[in-house]
């Protein structure tokens, strides 16, 4: 019997490299998924293709970290990782369709990782905090990359029209209803087409600026710190971003319990600064959208996700929307930019 799974991307409405400092963030899913299809066979092995590349990648059952390196990294890395936790892994074929743009900041390996989770438990009743500790741990140990819990969270928790809070302190996952299109406000999702990838040093300085500057604070992490005033240079800015983004998520959460979104707006355009000038991870293409989005009339605009490419996400009344685009359109193109793809968007639902 084959079976088809599929997960989805995220994205990130607010709190930003805050999972892996105890903080808050507030995720939605997308409605573009990666789906696997599963061919169970008694074999050692899986036969893995996808639709990104013509090779087709043999994995062995008993795979360790360093075997498989590329896209199959993070298939083989949850083979490993399934195993690992006492999990049995079935041999078979696997073929992946990604709905999912890689390196958008979109979280298209963690779509990955989710949808062959869901496809080799086979049906298996698996606690969602525990598979997303399974495919984390699949990212972390065997593809390289130091991120956090993010990704697997705002997946595996996903409801449509709605956004989910986590609290990575006590990993708590709150839904938080999502709608603006029934206050007349779009979601566009601005995808500037410059690409990233977190297994790069850049993540990693992140992770260890904050972890410096816990330290030096005398803090477990930075959810614990209020004041920053006692560090100074790059790693106070650093943990100002990180305290200041954990203040907006919570604000971000109290403005859409009043439906207002222009002071969602305003968090979001407050969050891209502080990404832009103290955590130091947009760059010049994403700035540029993100003003030129806000100047054309979106009550609010920030780049999504880890950072240094990606995507740009801005709400809009729904007027506005004709103005926006085209204003980011024209201003990427004077720059020399590549063009970007602007589509309206909403939350959507979890793997299945
Ligand atoms: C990437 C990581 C997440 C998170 C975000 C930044 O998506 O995978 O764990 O740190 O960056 O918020």
């Amino acid at each position: 019997m084959s079976i088809r799974f599929s997960a989805p991307g995220r994205i990130n409405l607010i709190g930003e490299h805050t999972d892996y400092n105890a903080g808050f963030a507030l995720p939605i899913a997308l409605p573009g998924r990666t789906t696997v299809e599963f061919e169970p066979a008694d074999s050692g092995e899986l036969v893995v293709s996808t639709d990104l590349s013509p090779d087709v990648v043999r994995i062995r059952l008993d795979t360790v970290p360093g075997d498989v390196t590329g896209w199959a990294a993070y298939v083989a890395g949850v083979v490993w990782s399934l195993r690992e936790a006492g999990y049995p892994v079935p041999g078979g074929t696997l073929s992946i369709s990604s709905g999912v743009q890689i390196g958008s900041g979109l979280s298209s390996s963690a779509a990955l990782e989710c949808a062959v989770l869901g496809a080799l438990l086979q049906g298996a009743a698996v606690d969602r905090m525990e598979q997303a500790r399974i495919a984390q741990r699949a990212e972390n140990k065997y593809v390289g990359a130091p991120t956090g819990l993010l990704d697997q969270l705002a997946i595996l928790f996903a409801q449509p029209r709605c956004a989910q809070l986590i609290d990575f302190r006590d990993l708590t996952v709150t839904p938080v209803p999502f709608d603006p299109d029934a206050h007349g406000v779009t979601l566009l999702l601005i995808d500037s087409q410059a690409r990233h990838q977190h297994a790069g040093g850049e993540y990693a300085a992140r992770r260890a600026a904050c972890e410096r500057a816990a330290e030096a604070l005398g803090v477990a992490s930075l959810r614990e710190a209020s004041s920053v005033s006692s560090l100074s240079g790059e790693d106070q800015r650093r943990a100002r971003h990180i305290v200041t983004e954990n203040q907006r998520v919570l604000d971000t959460v109290e403005a859409l319990s009043a439906s207002d979104f222009g002071r969602v707006g305003k968090l979001f355009t407050a969050s891209h600064e502080s990404m832009r000038d103290d955590f130091e991870i947009t760059t010049p293409h994403l700035d540029l959208i993100a003003s030129t989005a806000v100047s054309a009339g979106a009550l609010g605009a920030r780049m999504t996700g880890g950072g240094f490419g990606g995507c740009v996400i801005a709400l809009v009344p729904s007027e506005a929307v004709d103005a926006v685009d085209a204003a980011v359109r024209e201003a990427v193109r004077s720059a020399g930019c590549p063009e970007p793809t602007i589509e309206p968007t909403v939350a959507g639902a979890g793997p299945g």
